[in-house]
């Protein structure tokens, strides 16, 4: 795994690439697995480390995973599934991860018990698990807190309650959904994460016999049945990897189209794109997306929910938008600390100021709260290369894009937390004519 990069920027990136299935999507799917003893197949799985680190979950588990990754086909065959022998084999592979909070529902139903590990991921936030809780708690399971995490039981099985999120939290959605499936009674969720990563999950567990149904207004029944069964899925293609690689053409002056990549769960973010002065062609095969030539457009936007512009896409368009003429604002709505990565964009020769109030739109859970939470975006700027360490899975890409977009050679440590999130991105960046070296 590579662990820095030297990359020398200025210029453009020119190429094809491929996404595959979505990372956000793929690892929940491979849960699912879980919720039945038949073999299930999922297809269009990309090389990542979360696929790899929840492989190792369901092994750990007792499941038979066989992953070829040429044609991106994962077979999961749950078997005798049991608790690992050794909770700290769990917190080692799942040190970098949120996944196996999701275990929780397949687990109670399977076994009547799971272990949490402590759960890592990204540092953008305190991304607290309080919502998951209330809905495992609330639907029967007890929780014992042991030194590396928490024994969850439930001897008596899992009722339906009603489930009111107070947020529309992408994982207790997924929570709830694995928590209900095969539940005691019918389940009405409401104020539910509506996300394409979610509607394809439903989808996958209604090929397993789940009853769920979902309504115009964010509201989610589900009715528990006694069973379900294997599944064979494509995944749908990785939105938030076609994004950061458009806002690479866009910060490059470059021209890319992304061969797997679909209009319908991008159209927010074609928007932005079209506003700022980006093109995008779509075929029926991916996305072209490039620099026009001329000025792009600076603009303010908003994070969101689905149908609003990700949060996840974020990083990469504040890079393209250190080249824009003018001031933008972003006001980062999902998580309270997403805008540590722009220090370093700072020490590129960006103009990037971070501020606590609810800039340019409207007010947000975090406005009377002590976060940097909105950034103004002042340019055009030219970039200078930097030597800079990668905080985060977004916020990393959006390095290596500015250093690429910057004159002269720069050096990007810790990218191996790319690898998270994008399948062989080194492979990718020479594919696209980039000057990237590993050293080491
Ligand atoms: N939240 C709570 N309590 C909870 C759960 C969430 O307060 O119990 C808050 C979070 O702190 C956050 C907000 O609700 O402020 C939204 O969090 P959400 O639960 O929607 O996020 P998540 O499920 O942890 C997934 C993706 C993220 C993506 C978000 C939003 C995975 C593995 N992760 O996270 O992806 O940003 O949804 O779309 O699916 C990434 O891919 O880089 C990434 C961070």
């Amino acid at each position: 795994m590579v662990s820095q990069l030297r990359v020398t920027g200025g210029t453009p990136l020119n190429g094809e690439i491929t996404v595959r299935g979505a990372k956000n999507f793929v690892s929940k799917a491979m849960v699912a697995a879980l919720l039945s003893q038949e073999k299930s197949v999922l297809r269009n799985v990309p090389d990542i480390r979360d696929v790899a680190v929840v492989t190792e979950l369901l092994r750990l588990h007792g499941a038979d995973v066989d992953y070829d990754v040429p044609s991106g086909t994962l077979e999961i065959t749950p078997g005798d599934i049991h608790l690992p022998d050794d909770p700290a084999d769990m917190d080692a592979v799942a040190g970098s991860s949120r996944i196996p909070i999701l275990f929780a529902g397949p687990l109670l139903h399977t076994l009547g018990e799971a272990f949490i590990p402590d759960l890592g991921g990204c540092h953008i936030g305190n991304r607290p698990v309080d919502f998951h809780m209330q809905v495992l708690e609330s639907f029967g399971a007890k929780r014992i807190q042991e030194p590396s995490g928490m024994h969850l039981v439930a001897p008596q099985g899992l009722t339906a309650k009603p489930v009111r999120l107070p947020y529309p939290s992408v994982g207790a959605t997924e929570q709830t959904l694995f928590t209900a499936v095969m539940a005691n009674g019918i389940t009405v969720l409401e104020n539910a994460a509506v996300e394409p990563e979610i509607m394809d999950l439903i989808a996958v567990l209604q090929k397993m016999g789940a009853m769920i149904s979902v309504d115009t207004d964010r509201t989610i029944r589900i009715e528990g049945v006694d069973e379900l069964h294997g599944y064979a899925h494509t995944a749908l293609p990785d939105r938030i990897e076609a994004g950061s690689w458009a806002s690479a053409a866009l910060a490059t002056h470059g021209d890319i189209f992304v061969r797997g990549a679909q209009q319908e769960p991008m159209m927010s973010y074609l928007n932005i794109y079209r506003k700022v002065g980006g093109q995008f062609d779509v075929t029926d095969e991916g996305i072209r997306f490039w620099h026009p030539g001329g000025q792009l457009r600076s603009l303010a936007l908003e994070t969101d929910v689905h149908p609003g512009f990700m949060t996840d896409w974020q990083q990469p368009l504040v890079v393209a938008l250190t080249q824009a003429t003018g001031m933008s604002i972003v006001h980062e709505t999902v998580y309270e600390d997403r805008f540590g990565f722009t220090e370093a964009l700072r020490d590129m020769g960006a103009h990037i100021q971070i501020y606590k109030e609810c800039l340019g739109g409207h007010e947000c859970r975090f406005g009377q709260r002590n976060f940097y939470h909105s950034a103004v975006i002042q340019g055009p700027t030219k970039l200078h290369a930097a030597d800079v360490f990668v905080p985060d899975l977004r916020g990393g890409f959006s390095h290596l894009i500015a250093a690429l977009a910057a004159e002269g050679t720069s050096v990007v440590s810790g990218v191996s937390i790319i690898d998270r999130g994008y399948e062989n991105f080194v492979g990718k960046l020479r594919a696209l004519n980039a000057d990237v070296e590993a050293l080491d």
